[in-house]
């Protein structure tokens, strides 16, 4: 009888969600003979049952476009909004998942996923996971779907930058995507050449942030390009979360919360840290200095032939483990081959830049300044 397979992606989207949605329907179903439907809009489509048929039209022309055709979505399935609470929807979508004969059920998406995907693997329901996210944190896998795009764009815009930066003169700096982690700000910032790049990973002192622009103002380089990750943290900010997580402690110890007016002041402190650098530096350095924050464009658009390439690798070979019966695995890059890896393994682990990582010491290498 012919297997029933549904997929969702969740999460933020990334590009090559198309073409990874196009590997596994195609190949399950030309391939193996297998149904294929999808739901919309990550959990809250399983959850609502609202379906839309994945067949050969529908899995056409998708290749290249952005964005995913099912919708996404970051809700998680045991902390749901329904109304004005948040309830427990697990079962309803195990419901769902029985009420379509489903033998398996794939999920797109990032690190949230992966632990969304576990829950429902624990509640008894075959699931296979395929990593995606411009953030490239998921463990055990290479590489995620829509990095490499992001990686592009984030390039390109640190080269454009360039040259406005030298015709004025001034300092710009960039900020990019990543979540907690710098794989895509160390990335763009090595590829564009970034004169400064700043990561979660390493703690900056901002003066030796301004010592190195100062430095290349006396070499007669009267601009500098930094690329500041968006959770990137200076010293006094590493100083004030750990103050304030010791507030949080200190107040549950006694079965109160910390004052909300610290953590507003905190939060306040770190939605604003990209201009404050800005302006600091331009204190430092008597630079005019400009912010670029790149925002959600680094998620848009058409998938890079890199990424066309991995979503069709990773898709087809998606639909091959469900045809062998294997569940419960995430679908890994690992070279030029794929590797089923156990969602346990994978749920709740974030795979940041190893302080020895080989693109850390490559930057260094050229000069860039990594702000520690
Ligand atoms: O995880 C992908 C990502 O783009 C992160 O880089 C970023 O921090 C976050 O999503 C933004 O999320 P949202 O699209 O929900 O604003």
């Amino acid at each position: 009888m012919a297997k029933h397979v549904g997929i969702l992606t969740a999460g933020g989207d990334s590009p090559g969600l198309n073409a990874a949605i196009r590997g596994v329907g195609k190949a399950a179903q030309v391939v193996y003979g297998m149904d294929v439907i999808g739901f919309r809009d990550g959990f809250r489509g399983l959850m609502q049952d609202r379906v839309m048929r994945l067949d050969g039209p529908t899995l056409s022309d998708i290749l290249t476009r952005g964005g995913t055709i099912l919708g996404a979505g970051r809700d998680k399935p045991h902390r749901m909004p329904v109304g004005n609470k948040l309830l427990d929807m697990t079962d309803v979508m195990v419901n769902t998942y029985t009420r379509h004969h489903l033998d398996v059920l794939v999920c797109l998406g990032g690190g949230g996923t992966q632990k969304n995907a576990l829950r429902l693997k624990k509640k008894g329901l075959d699931i296979i996971t395929l990593p995606k996210t411009i953030d490239n944190d998921v463990a055990m896998t290479d590489t995620t779907l829509g990095f490499d795009t992001a990686l592009g764009i984030s390039t390109e815009a640190i080269d454009r930058l360039h040259s406005t930066a030298h015709s004025h003169h001034r300092i710009i700096v960039v900020e990019i995507m990543g979540h907690r982690t710098g794989w895509l700000a160390l990335g763009a910032g090595i590829s564009g050449g970034a004169d400064v790049i700043l990561i979660p990973e390493i703690p900056y002192d901002i003066e030796t942030v301004a010592k190195a622009i100062r430095q290349r103002s006396r070499e007669g380089k009267q601009f500098s390009i930094v690329a500041l990750s968006e959770g990137a943290m200076s010293n006094d900010d590493v100083k004030a979360v750990s103050a304030v997580d010791d507030q949080k402690k200190g107040a549950a110890r006694k079965g109160k919360s910390a004052p909300d007016v610290e953590l507003a002041k905190l939060e306040m402190r770190l939605a604003n840290r990209t201009l404050s650098l800005s302006k600091r530096l331009e204190q430092l350095t008597g630079l005019e200095s400009r912010v670029t924050i790149l925002g959600h464009l680094q998620r848009g658009g058409t998938p890079s032939a890199a990424d066309r390439l991995l979503a069709t690798r990773l898709g087809t070979a998606c639909a091959r483990l469900i045809h062998e019966g294997v569940a419960g695995v995430m679908v890994a890059a690992r070279g030029d081959e794929v590797e089923a890896v156990l969602l346990e393994k994978v749920a709740g682990q974030r795979k940041t830049v190893p302080l020895d990582h080989p693109w850390i010491q490559a930057a260094r290498d050229v000069g860039t300044c990594l702000g520690d």
